[in-house]
């Protein structure tokens, strides 16, 4: 329902000029070289943000730090190279930024993929999980400690974790909590888009876990779901709605005022879910429920055994 309501979404009351300048605060965007985590990072940056984004293309990535320091000069770029699919190399990209950046305002776990053929993770978890989850995960863990000292020093609620979900974790009927995981889908050759939307539901649970689990952190860890947008993420969908996406899908630039509003609007609190572009809205009943009981904690307890080996953090000076 919440998947056909996003076609008709209400004009975006979000923008840009409604927010505070960002400067002297530091953002992390993961998936910022395409899509709605562009935009989000062009955002930040035009309100004199430093953005480090997060991403696997170095070569894209060159040229894009080029072009944003050209045409938003007030802003300050960077770029850390980390494949969500691969642990060891979240493990280095993860390392790196906790080394860089000893304090970070806020963290837009946007990167995701979606639908490509089945296939699994470097360390053989199925694809969306491993990458959309387990990934951004195993990430956060890193910057845990650089977000835990961002918000001993800012007002409380402030820095935030954004979580990208997608009201397509609704379209999973019959499944209570609109999840199933164990041993991470391992051998469910179920339709992709089943897979990707049980994903997204685990950034769903992520949101509310990430809090019960780091009680009096100060940090507002959100939920969001982008809307129904027109950027790469169809690329697996077939020619058919990868053609007409630009006739009946929003510009890329609307999901990313959601993320802004996760991100820095007043009203957030830690909890919420958003929806386009960037109000307040619930997630399905059960999803809602079942991240709260025994199915979240179970959730969060294998994504930690799964990540465990490759947590590593050094200490940081
Ligand atoms: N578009 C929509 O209508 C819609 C609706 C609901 C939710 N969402 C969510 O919104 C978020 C942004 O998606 P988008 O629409 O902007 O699509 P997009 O342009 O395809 O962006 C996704 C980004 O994630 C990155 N990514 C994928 N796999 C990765 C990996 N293994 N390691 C590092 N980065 C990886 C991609 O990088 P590569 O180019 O290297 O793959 C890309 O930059 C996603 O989480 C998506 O699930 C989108």
């Amino acid at each position: 329902m919440e998947h056909i309501k996003n076609f008709w979404a209400a004009k975006p009351q979000y923008k840009e000029v409604e927010y505070a300048d960002q400067r002297d605060k530091t953002f992390v965007v993961t998936g910022g070289l395409s899509g709605v985590g562009m935009e989000c990072a062009r955002l930040l940056l035009k309100k004199r943000a430093r953005v480090v984004i997060v991403g696997r293309n170095k070569d894209f990535a060159r040229d894009l730090l080029s072009e944003l320091a050209r045409d938003i000069p007030e802003g300050e770029a960077a770029f850390v190279e980390l494949d969500l699919a691969d642990l060891e190399s979240v493990k280095k990209g993860g390392q790196e930024i906790a080394r860089h950046y000893p304090v970070i305002h806020g963290v837009v776990l946007n990167a995701g993929t979606m639908a490509p053929p089945y296939a699994k993770t470097k360390q053989g978890h199925e694809i969306h999980w491993g990458t959309n989850v387990m990934g951004h995960h195993l990430l956060m863990k890193y910057l845990e400690p650089s977000v835990l000292r961002a918000a001993h020093d800012s007002p409380p609620g402030t820095v935030r974790i954004v979580w990208v979900a997608a009201s397509s974790s609704t379209l999973i009927p019959g499944l209570e909590g609109s999840i199933r995981f164990n041993t991470n889908n391992e051998d469910e050759k179920k339709p992709p888009h089943v897979l990707y939307n049980m994903s997204k539901t685990g950034n769903a649970y992520e949101a509310y876990l990430w809090s019960k689990f780091h009680p009096h952190s100060g940090v507002s860890s959100v939920s969001m779901d982008p809307g129904n947008l027109s950027t790469n993420l169809t690329r697996h969908s077939g020619g058919l709605v990868h053609r007409f996406k630009d006739y009946v899908l929003y510009p890329a630039k609307f999901g990313a005022y959601t993320e802004l509003a996760a991100l820095l609007s007043p009203t957030i609190k830690d909890g919420d879910h958003l929806v386009p572009w960037g109000v307040p809205g619930t997630l399905r009943h059960d999803v809602d429920e079942a991240r709260r009981g025994p199915k979240g904690e179970e959730m969060w307890i294998e994504l930690e055994r799964d990540t465990q080996a490759f947590f590593q953090p050094e200490e940081v000076h």
